[in-house]
C-alpha cells in the first residue's frame, strides 16, 4: 500500500513547525521592568509558555527597573497582572515555580555600578540555574534610554556572551519617529549589539494568521498563478480598534497613527502579502523579499499626499452605547491637537506584480469594531454568462482574519436554490479555533521564543525599518506644511471621516464592512 506524504513526514502545520529552532536555557532580563507592557504582555507572555511547557528547560528573569522594590513584593506584583491579562487561567503550582525564576534588580539605567552587579548577578544564575551564560535582553523602555542601557552593557562586556553562550537584545517599539532619528537608534544598538544580535518586535509578525500568510500563499498552489495585476483589481488592509488613546498620550500625540500603526503594523502585513517568493525560509531571505516591497512602493510628496491620504481625528461619540470623550478631550492630549488617531491611504507598489493594483491601509482608534483584516479583491468575471445583466455581480474576495476570530474565508457566487437562476455571493469559511480546536498563543509568546532560538525571521531588520520611514517621513512633511488643514473629525463609534470613503469612492469602490 502506498503510504501517503503525511506518514511518509508529519505535516508540519499539524504537529507544530518541526523547521522551528529549539529554545535554549538562557537568562532574560527585561529593562523597564515596573511598566505597562512587562505587566500586561511580557510576563503573562512567559507565564503562559511555562504553562504550555514551551519554555527552555532552564531560565531565569532578571527585571531591572529604578524603583526599590524586592523579589518577593515584585514577584507578587507580577501575579496580580498574570491573573488579570493571562490568555489562559493561571494555575497555583506553576505560577509558584515559575516566579521562582524571577528576580528583581534595581538600577539607574546611567549608572555602571548597576551593571557591574547585574554582570555578577547573571554569571551566579548561570551557575546556579544552568542558563549557560545566554542572555536575552529585553528594552522595554522608551527609546531615549536605549543609549544608557545599551552603553553600559557594552562597557560591562554584557553585549558579548561569555565562551559558548549567545547575547541578544529585543528592542520595543517606536524605532524612531522619522528616519533620521531610526539611523541614530540603529547606531546607538549598533554599536553594541551586531546586527545579527539585534530583535527589533513588531508584534504583529508574532500574530497566528500574520504567519500563515506566507503559508496560504506559498503552501497552496491555487493562490500564486492569480496573485497579480492580471487577476486582482485592490487589495485593502484595515486595523480598527474601539480603543481610545488609553493613557498613553504622552507618546501618542506626538506620534499619532501614521507612525503609531501604519510603519510598522501595517506595513508588515502589505509585505507578506505583496512579496516574492523566497528562496527558502530563512530569516534573511524573507526579509530580503520583504524589504523589496517597501522600496518598491510609490513615494508621495506635497499634493499627491493630500490626493491620496486621509487623516483623522475622534471627536466625542459612543462606544457600545457608551459616551466617549473626544481625543482633544483626554488626558494629557493638547487641547488643540492635530495629532490624527485615523488614516487611511492609497498606494501603490511599483512592481511588475502589481503594476496598477492599488492597495488602501486604514487604520483607527475609537472605531466602532475592533478588527484586523486584509481583503484580496480580485477582478470580476468577464461580462458575459452570468455577469452580463445591467447589475453586475460581486467580486471573490479572499479574506484574511488577522484578529478577531482569526481565519480565512472567500467569497464567491452561488445559485441560490430553487427553480430559477438567482446567483448570490456565498462565503467559504475557515476558523482558526474550530479547525485547529486549540486557540492561538499571544504574538509576544512565539516572538520570545523565536528570539531564544536565534530566529530572527519574524523580526524587523534595519533596513526594513529604515525604507519604511523613507515612505512615511514625506507624508509627515506634507502635513507638517498643512498643519490642522487636511485633519477630518470623525465622531467615535463612526468609520471613520467621509473622506476616506470619498478616496475609495472616487475609484468606484468602497471599504469592505468589517
Ligand atoms: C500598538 C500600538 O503597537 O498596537 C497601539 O501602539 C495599538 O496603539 C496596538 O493599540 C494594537 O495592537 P493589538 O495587538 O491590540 O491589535
Amino acid at each position: 500500500m502506498n503510504r501517503t506524504a503525511e506518514q511518509i513526514q508529519p505535516n508540519p502545520l499539524r504537529e507544530g513547525l518541526s523547521t522551528r529552532a529549539v529554545p535554549q536555557p538562557c537568562s532574560v532580563v527585561i529593562f523597564g521592568a515596573t511598566g505597562d507592557l512587562t505587566h500586561r504582555k511580557l510576563i503573562p507572555a512567559l507565564y503562559n509558555l511555562a504553562a504550555d511547557g514551551e519554555l527552555p528547560p532552564a531560565i531565569g528573569v532578571v527585571a531591572v527597573a529604578r524603583r526599590d522594590k524586592n523579589d518577593e513584593g515584585f514577584r507578587k506584583e507580577l501575579e496580580e497582572a498574570v491573573r488579570k491579562f493571562s490568555r489562559q487561567n493561571v494555575r497555583d503550582e506553576i505560577w509558584k515555580t515559575f516566579a521562582q525564576a524571577i528576580s528583581y534588580h534595581r538600577t539607574e539605567f546611567h549608572d555602571l555600578k548597576g551593571y557591574e552587579s547585574l554582570a555578577e548577578r547573571l554569571t551566579k544564575m548561570d551557575k546556579e540555574r544552568g542558563t549557560r551564560g545566554n542572555r536575552l535582553f529585553y528594552l522595554a523602555v522608551a527609546p531615549d534610554q536605549f543609549d544608557d542601557i545599551l552603553t553600559n552593557l557594552k562597557k560591562v562586556g554584557l553585549n558579548k556572551a561569555p565562551e559558548g553562550g549567545w547575547a541578544r537584545v529585543i528592542v520595543e517599539k517606536p524605532f524612531g519617529t522619522d528616519l533620521e532619528s531610526a539611523r541614530q537608534l540603529n547606531r546607538i544598538v549598533n554599536n553594541s549589539f551586531s546586527e545579527e544580535q539585534t530583535y527589533r518586535i513588531d508584534h504583529f509578525l508574532g500574530k497566528e494568521t500574520a504567519q500563515n500568510i506566507l503559508v496560504l500563499r506559498f503552501a497552496n498552489a491555487i493562490f500564486e498563478p492569480l496573485w497579480n495585476t492580471r487577476y486582482i483589481d485592490h487589495v485593502q488592509i484595515t486595523a480598527a480598534e474601539t480603543l481610545g488613546v488609553e493613557g498613553r498620550a504622552g507618546y501618542y500625540d506626538k506620534a499619532g497613527a501614521l507612525r503609531d500603526m501604519v510603519q510598522n503594523h501595517l506595513l508588515q502585513l502589505l509585505c507578506l502579502i505583496a512579496m516574492e517568493p523566497p528562496t527558502d525560509l530563512g530569516p534573511n531571505s524573507i526579509r530580503d523579499e520583504k524589504v523589496k516591497v517597501v522600496r518598491s512602493l510609490r513615494r508621495m510628496t506635497g499634493d499627491v499626499v493630500i490626493e491620496n491620504v486621509v487623516r483623522g481625528q475622534y471627536s466625542a461619540g459612543a462606544i457600545n452605547g457608551k459616551p466617549v470623550a473626544a481625543y482633544r478631550e483626554e488626558q494629557g492630549v493638547d487641547p488643540k491637537s492635530a495629532i490624527e488617531t485615523y488614516v487611511a491611504l492609497r498606494l501603490n507598489i511599483d512592481d511588475w506584480r502589481w503594476a496598477d493594483v492599488p492597495v488602501y491601509l486604514r487604520v483607527g482608534k475609537r472605531l466602532p469594531k475592533s478588527g484586523t483584516e486584509i481583503s484580496v479583491h480580485f477582478k470580476k468575471a468577464p461580462p458575459v454568462l452570468f455577469n452580463k445583466e445591467a447589475v453586475t455581480l460581486d467580486q471573490n474576495v479572499l479574506v484574511v482574519r488577522i484578529q478577531p476570530d482569526e481565519g480565512i474565508s472567500l467569497r464567491m457566487q452561488a445559485k441560490i436554490p430553487g427553480t430559477s437562476l438567482r446567483i448570490e455571493p456565498v462565503k467559504m469559511d475557515f476558523h482558526y479555533g474550530t479547525s485547529f480546536g486549540k486557540p492561538s498563543p499571544e504574538a509576544y509568546e512565539r516572538l520570545l521564543l523565536d528570539a531564544m532560538s536565534g530566529d530572527a525571521t519574524l523580526f524587523a531588520r534595519r533596513d526594513e525599518v529604515e525604507e519604511a520611514w523613507a515612505f512615511i517621513d514625506p507624508i509627515e512633511q506634507a502635513w507638517q506644511e498643512q498643519k490642522d488643514k487636511g485633519l477630518y473629525f470623525y465622531s467615535s463609534g463612526s468609520w471613520g471621516p467621509d473622506e476616506a470613503d470619498d478616496l475609495l469612492a472616487r475609484d468606484g469602490r468602497a471599504w469592505r464592512r468589517l
